[in-house]
């Protein structure tokens, strides 16, 4: 186990559509470890493998600090079946550090994939669980929470954020 480095915008592998897992080895749940251990150290209430480099669909999602008594998710090769209803709510990213917005999201969700031991799940969501379910799922999809702001916000998003890295850097 060890803390990855969190990948930020703009770097191009979070732009990518990572790939399916295709088989679950050591390797894969060393990456397992050191992404909850990265996630909790963040601190973060989920994290997507393409966040720290990895591009594979493989995602991990805790939100029992900010909301109910769920246990850590893994969830490898994730996918949303259904979704129902629409909410905003404000969202930030690691990926995109000192930023949040209010994003439209389904307000609940039904999602399959499979454990980390490879048996297949499915999870039934709402509040939180299934705004960040969703948000860790548009990452394995090359997508990123202000992709899904309106154009004017992101091109306003844009500049600052930019214009932030120029200053900083
Ligand atoms: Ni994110």
């Amino acid at each position: 186990m060890s803390l990855l480095k969190i990948r930020t915008y703009p770097d191009p592998v979070l732009k990518k559509k990572a790939l399916p897992v295709e088989s679950i080895n050591g390797d894969l749940q060393e990456l397992i470890d050191s992404m909850v251990e990265t996630m909790y150290a963040a601190p973060g209430i989920g994290l997507a493998a393409p966040q720290v480099g990895e591009s594979k669909r493989l995602i991990v999602v805790d939100v029992s600090s900010k909301e109910g008594d769920i246990p850590l998710i893994v969830l490898i090769n994730p996918e949303i079946i259904q979704s129902e209803g629409r909410i905003v709510s404000e969202e930030g990213c690691l990926s995109v550090p000192g930023y949040v917005s209010t994003i439209p999201r389904a307000e609940k969700v039904y999602v399959k994939g499979h454990d980390r031991e490879g048996n297949p799940i499915e999870i039934e969501a709402t509040g939180l669980l299934a705004r960040a379910l969703q948000h860790e799922i548009d990452h394995i999809n090359g997508t990123l929470f202000v992709d899904r702001m309106s154009p004017i916000k992101r091109e306003f998003f844009r500049k600052r954020y930019l214009r932030r890295l120029r200053e900083t850097a």
